[in-house]
């Protein structure tokens, strides 16, 4: 008896040391220390500048970057040149963390440099991204709606499956609630990066804030949580204290204009922001505009109101003949037209994390239950979209196409595979009973106009 009572407490003994060991390491491993979660953006020109950004953990607070135009050749030693990061300090739920930021200008356009970051013995491996042309030449980009829940066990497997499928993209663009708790790592940005893993150190990204990257843990705050400009470094070509939030981004023929439909702003902020936005679409001499911002035009969600959330954005939107807007927050996907022949809304969600939707007259393509990620398609006349499923299936696709005169054209597809309309998993318990009654005869209904529309 007493032999096994000690037993009993030294194997408990060891499991305690070793989880102790375990949380120890953890705490301080050589992997932490090395730079990581490093992700190209740009903050000015994408033809001659370059945004790179990482962290590193709190043994080492002073980071640098190596570049050179980049060599087939593993001897470019003497070619390096080499620059101190700007560095910030954020103490988190998991710790402090320093996260450092470097935007290369003067850079030479339509060429690749190699790059690493770091510091001492503690170096990422390099890597390489090329400038922008500048010229008007055909080139693809991808969309990802929310990927926000559970990233790293499923909404990691859109990421990969995009970028393994279209490894060219010029960027990704992501249209908010990237991660769930804007203020948190663990199982948020933790996970985010990882997610993309060295894909984010090759291809840049652009990204609009969520709801969710103001929700810094569990209550809304409206004020952006630290972490968006801690981890990125977008333009600050925006409205006055909106920088890296609301921005414009052109590259080669086309602009991409984020808008933060979350922003903590008062209203005569926000008739700025809307001055602003007729500006910046107004100015551009460019061949297509794309607008990106979080909130669906109208919301989607089936116990959400369905009205139209941005009366004033839509208007600007029409009026500059916007062909695409890219949105997310439904958690379904969604693509049609209000009231307009342009622009084209779409709405998609790259994550697991799903609602049922309301079969709104505006949907001409609708899907839930699935995750996406799109691929947009743009030469001087034409943009294709074409959004697929995470198994690599196209799921919808159209084209815009421009005449002589600038004149837009819509075609749909021809034999685009059945919508996925399966209503969420547990819709029956997180819906209201009216909304889980009607759904199949509003389903019936929506199939019945979308076939008699072809
Ligand atoms: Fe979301």
């Amino acid at each position: 008896m007493k032999k096994s009572i000690f037993l009993l407490i030294s194997l408990l003994a060891t499991v305690f040391s070793c989880k102790e060991l375990q949380t120890e390491v953890y705490n301080n491993s050589l992997l932490e220390q090395f730079p990581h979660h490093i992700k190209l953006t740009w903050k000015t020109s994408p033809e001659n500048s370059q945004a790179i950004s990482w962290r590193t953990r709190s043994y080492v607070s002073e980071s640098y970057i190596e570049f050179t135009e980049a060599t087939a050749s593993p001897f470019f030693e003497k070619s390096i040149q080499n620059m101190k990061a700007k560095t910030d300090s954020l103490t988190s739920e998991d710790g402090l963390w320093y996260y450092h930021t470097i935007n290369l200008e003067n850079l030479k356009p339509n060429t690749m440099y190699s790059y690493r970051v770091g510091n001492m013995d503690l170096w990422s491996e390099w890597s390489e991204f090329k400038t922008a042309t500048g010229q008007n030449e055909p080139f693809k980009f991808l969309y990802f709606g929310d990927v926000q829940r559970y990233i790293h066990s499923l909404g990691s497997r859109t990421l990969r499956q995009a970028v393994l499928a279209n490894p060219d993209s010029k960027f990704m663009l992501f249209a908010g609630d990237l991660i769930h708790r804007g203020g948190l790592n663990k199982e948020n940005w933790n996970e985010f990066f990882p997610a993309g893993g060295w894909a984010f150190q090759n291809i840049p990204t652009i990204a609009t804030p969520g709801n969710h990257e103001h929700k810094w843990v569990a209550k809304e705050t409206k004020e952006i949580a630290p972490l968006w400009h801690l981890n990125f470094s977008f333009p600050e070509n925006g409205p006055i204290g909106q920088e890296g939030q609301t921005y414009f981004v052109d590259y080669n023929n086309i602009r991409v204009i984020s808008i933060d439909t979350s922003a903590k702003i008062t209203s005569e902020q926000r008739e700025e922001t809307y001055a602003w936005l007729e500006k910046v679409l107004k100015e551009f001499e460019g061949d297509w505009v794309f607008v990106t911002f979080h909130h669906a035009m109208a919301g989607l969600a089936r116990n959400r109101p369905p009205n139209i959330r941005f009366p004033e954005i839509k208007a600007l939107l029409e009026k500059y003949n916007v062909p695409l807007v890219f949105t997310g927050h439904e958690h379904l996907y969604a693509r049609g037209r209000m009231g307009a022949d342009f622009p084209v809304y779409a709405v998609s969600v790259a994550g697991p994390y799903q609602n049922a939707i309301q079969f709104s007259d505006w949907i001409e393509r609708a899907g839930s239950s699935i995750q996406l990620y799109q691929e947009i398609h743009v030469s001087q006349s034409q943009l294709k979209y074409v959004s697929k499923t995470v198994l690599g299936d196209v799921y919808d696709s159209f084209t815009i196409t421009k005449n002589d005169i600038g004149k837009m054209e819509f075609m749909e597809a021809e034999n685009l595979p059945v919508e996925s309309l399966i209503p969420t998993k547990d819709f029956e318990t997180r819906y209201d009973k009216e909304e889980v009654e009607t759904y199949e005869a509003d389903k019936t209904k929506y199939l019945k106009r979308i076939k008699n529309k072809l």
